[in-house]
């Protein structure tokens, strides 16, 4: 892997809004057109619905359903009122198989994508098949190309965001911070080369730490520790003043969050004066979960893919409150990513 150093030499980091989008447009393309071949379109076409409805009319997963049902809103092609979700007039002529006006056939390509029929395939599954983010390299031993693939396209994703939060200052006065499951290390590497009198600890699975720790060696990176653990399981490194979930607690339904903020605030180590700190990087849903676009077609393969979600501001409030964090605030915004700090009460 090349280039993963001088994240310094980097003068400004542009807006990678546009990258986002090209990245996850198929799997939106895919939400329309398997609402499509679902019958979504159509039963919206004769009377609007609410997700519970439609899934109960067209046998499929209640919340699959709503997750395409918040796609479609935030392309314009639906409109929420209250529970109800109906059609607009364009979604109305040109996605309803029935209208005389109907696309469909344009589409005959698209359907045979990998995207369309995932989508399709978790609608049906009225009984969701999930993934668990890691399994792939849980017992893995070094070297396993899933572990590197997924380090690689995390690091990808994170890399931007990483170096614009730390950059904003969000992290000044942090003497140690947990990684939880920091995955590449980006974040370490960024946040130790911006301001070297931190030190962070990566707690990952043990593959997923191998292969960062390889990585991080390579930039020679200083300052960078690592904790291989199964983070529901094992005990996590003491003797952090800060703990930070990047893109984390997304793959994960709400009741594991909460054990995560649990676990993190029976971690982080705080005083009077220095107060533990807990961060949060995630693309967050609008408070009404229609938006941004980028985020609710996030949010469908998150759901889908592993119970989780793109969570709201106001969710990570309830969440904190709970596991006794005070209410989370932005402090840094970067493309889709919003920072969140909170602290230990
Ligand atoms: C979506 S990635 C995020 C990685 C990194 N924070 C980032 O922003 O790029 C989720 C990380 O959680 C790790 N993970 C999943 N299950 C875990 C577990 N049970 N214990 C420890 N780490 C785990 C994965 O290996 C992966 O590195």
């Amino acid at each position: 892997m090349k280039n993963r150093g001088g994240f310094r030499s980097l003068k400004f980091i542009p807006d990678d809004r546009k990258i986002a989008d090209l990245w996850i447009a198929p799997y939106g393309a895919a939400a329309v057109s398997a609402a499509m071949e679902s019958g979504i379109t159509e039963a919206l076409a004769t009377r609007a619905s609410s997700p519970a409805q439609l899934a109960r009319l067209l046998d499929l997963h209640q919340e699959s359903t709503e997750s395409v049902l918040r796609v479609l809103v935030a392309m314009g092609f639906a409109q929420q009122k209250k529970t109800n979700f109906n059609l607009t007039p364009d979604a109305r002529a040109y996605l309803v198989p029935s209208s005389p006006l109907a696309r469909t056939a344009e589409f005959w390509k698209h359907f045979e994508t990998p995207e369309h029929r995932w989508v399709l395939r978790k609608l049906k599954e009225t009984t969701p098949v999930l993934q668990t983010f890691g399994d792939g390299w849980k017992d893995e031993p070094d070297e396993n190309p899933s572990v590197i693939q997924a380090a690689a396209g995390m690091d990808s994703i994170i890399k931007a965001p990483s170096t614009a939060v730390v950059r904003s200052g969000a992290f000044k006065g942090v003497r140690h911070v947990l990684d939880v499951g920091g995955g590449s290390g980006a974040f370490a590497a960024v946040l130790t080369e911006h301001q070297p009198e931190t030190q962070v600890t990566v707690l990952d699975l043990p593959a997923m730490c191998r292969q960062a720790q390889a990585w991080v060696e390579k930039r020679d990176a200083k300052n960078i520790h690592f904790h291989p653990a199964d983070f529901f399981k094992d005990e996590w490194a003491r003797g952090c003043d800060a703990i930070h979930f990047s893109n984390v607690l997304h793959d994960w339904p709400e009741a594991r969050v909460l054990e995560l903020l649990k676990s993190a605030r029976a971690t982080v180590e705080g005083n009077a004066k220095n107060r533990g700190r807990l961060y949060l990087l995630e693309v967050l849903r609008h408070e009404n979960r229609n938006g941004p676009l980028m985020a609710t077609i996030f949010h469908m393969q998150m759901q889908m893919g592993f119970g989780g979600a793109q969570y709201t501001r106001s969710d990570f409030a309830r969440l904190c409150k709970k596991a006794r964090f005070t209410e989370p605030r932005a402090v840094a915004r970067f493309g889709y990513y919003t920072l969140l700090k909170a602290y230990a009460v």
